[in-house]
């Protein structure tokens, strides 16, 4: 049978002999269709126009596309199989924001290869890369991208579990495809050769070194959570299938297994060690992962925040991107709201739900145990979608579910137990913090006020909060340009020390607090 793939204007003709379940095929296929829960027929975001000989629609399809998708051939890809010939229409991808910026500090330039080398930072969501000439230690060109693995789930627990289930040839397969796309880009953009370059760094979550490396990631998927490869460790671009054959790879120490390289990259580039106060490190993204340095020690944890922040889960998230809804106050008694790009509102992105949450919060359409107070709200404003309750952004389509809300509430309460876990672990309070360092793109849009009222960071952080860019990706520059870097680095991933948060009492006593709240009077 014959499979047509149209996205972006162009189309692409596949052959199958036996039915094949849709999101099989775009993920055998390497198509950019997000499947948020990996598959599991839970979160309805997988939504394709699909034409030609398909399986009837399933009883989930039925209840949760509306008559109009139905009319115009919405299906959900996890759910349905091409029976026969196909056509199906993905949805235009568009071309994301993505953080390649951060602080710097001063270091040693000992350089450990000649010429030029690259510096990667695979995150979950998004991959950030850096050209430099080894020698000057000037950079070249920068570029980022969507990860190509969240065809296999949003987050990296889905990604594992795919792993475990089918093998990691996939998921290495696809980001070994990403990072060769960035490593032509940034090349043409310095108008060197791929094969001049001699040296590469990645850094990233301990699941994508294990996916990068092709590592089975059972370990990592098992109690008791105990990583059986730990990185720090030199090898070849060619045995990972990298274009750029003649370079050497250096891949970053991670900490844990849900501590990553990523986290050890931002501790090298805060310098926060060498902070004579208390300094608290949080990468906010799928994945909340956090490092307190205080009198020597360095205490991390993770923390599973879920997509919310990242716009996904949320029923009109959407990334940081052209027409989202990135920032939301309280004004003259409703939502008073700006989109990137000026213009039409198309869904939200993280900072604007927890702006949204706020501006709830302050204006009493919210009240502590996360539930809207429909009394309070204006007539004009009251929507439900979802099948639950909602509110509804002024002139516009979009709206922000009861479900929504819900799904913050677990995110903000994992971040903020996660603070004062390692807090309590050091015998500290807020305010004994000099500096809570926010990294990842997150950080830098995020309104610190508005992460304060809905209870995301601990209250007493006000004036202390720094946003930091990517710390992750300045560490693997540091690391590309300096075997001193390499060397720290290494140090400081082994001298920290874990808080498994799963098994701690004062967590799981935290999380249940945080879920409410903060007092909605104030
Ligand atoms: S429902 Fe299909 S990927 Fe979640």
């Amino acid at each position: 049978m014959k499979l047509t793939i149209y996205q972006n204007g162009r189309s692409v003709v596949f052959t199958s002999s036996t039915p094949i379940l849709l999101s099989t095929l775009l993920t055998k296929t390497h198509n950019t269709i997000s499947l948020p829960c990996g598959g599991h027929g839970r979160c309805h975001k997988c939504k394709v126009i699909a034409r030609g000989q398909l399986s009837p629609l399933t009883e989930i399809e039925s209840a949760f596309l509306t008559d109009e998708e139905v009319r115009k051939n919405v299906r959900f890809a996890c759910m349905t199989t091409a029976l026969g010939d196909v056509e199906i229409i993905l949805p235009e991808q568009p071309r994301h924001q993505i953080l390649t910026t951060g602080h710097m500090p001063e270091f040693p330039l000992i350089p450990w290869a000649q010429g030029y080398g690259a510096a990667f930072d695979i995150g979950t969501t998004t991959v950030a890369a850096y050209l430099y000439d080894l020698t000057s230690g000037n950079c070249l060109a920068s570029d980022a991208e969507k990860n190509p693995q969240s065809v296999f789930g949003a987050d990296v627990i889905s990604r594992i579990s795919y792993a475990v289930s089918e093998g990691t040839a996939a998921l290495a397969a696809a980001i070994r495809d990403g990072i060769n796309t960035l490593l032509s880009r940034l090349c043409h953009q310095a108008q060197i050769p791929i094969a001049s370059l001699s040296a590469l760094v990645f850094t990233g979550n301990t699941a994508m070194e294990y996916f990068l490396t092709g590592t089975n990631p059972t370990a990592l998927a098992q109690a008791p959570f105990v990583q059986d490869r730990w990185f720090g460790e030199f090898c070849s671009a060619s045995e990972l299938g990298l274009a750029a054959s003649n370079a050497s790879v250096y891949l970053t120490r991670s900490i844990s297994a849900y501590v990553g390289g990523d986290i050890t990259s931002g501790i090298l580039a805060t310098e926060m060690t060498a902070a004579r106060e208390p300094v608290l490190l949080a990468d906010i993204g799928t994945n909340g992962e956090l490092a307190l340095s205080h009198h020597g020690e360095l205490l991390c944890c993770s923390t599973a925040a879920g997509p919310a922040f990242e716009g996904a889960g949320i029923f009109q998230g959407m990334t940081a991107s052209h027409g989202a809804i990135s920032q939301v106050c309280a004004k003259d008694g409703t939502l008073s709201y700006h989109t990137i790009g000026n213009t039409t509102p198309a869904g939200i992105c993280g900072s604007g739900v927890i702006d949204a949450v706020a501006a709830c919060l302050t204006l009493g359409f919210l009240d502590e145990t996360g539930a809207f107070d429909e009394t309070c709200i204006p007539k004009e404003l009251r929507a439900s979608a979802d099948g639950v309750p909602a509110i509804r952004f002024p002139e516009s389509d979009i709206v922000l579910t009861q479900k929504d809300i819900r799904a913050v509430q677990l995110a903000k309460s994992a971040i903020c137990s996660g603070i004062e876990t390692l807090l309590s672990h050091a015998g500290l309070h807020a305010k004994d913090v000099a500096h809570l360092w926010i990294a990842g793109g997150f950080g830098t849009v995020l309104n610190t006020e508005s992460a304060e009222r809905i209870g995301l960071i601990p209250s007493g952080f006000s004036g202390r909060m720094t946003a930091v860019g990517n710390a992750a990706g300045m560490g693997a520059v540091m690391q590309l340009l300096s075997k001193e870097m390499i060397a720290t680095a290494e140090e400081l991933a082994q001298r920290a020390r874990t808080i498994e948060l799963s098994s701690d009492p004062v967590f799981c006593e935290a999380y249940l607090a945080n879920l409410l709240f903060p007092d909605c009077e104030s």
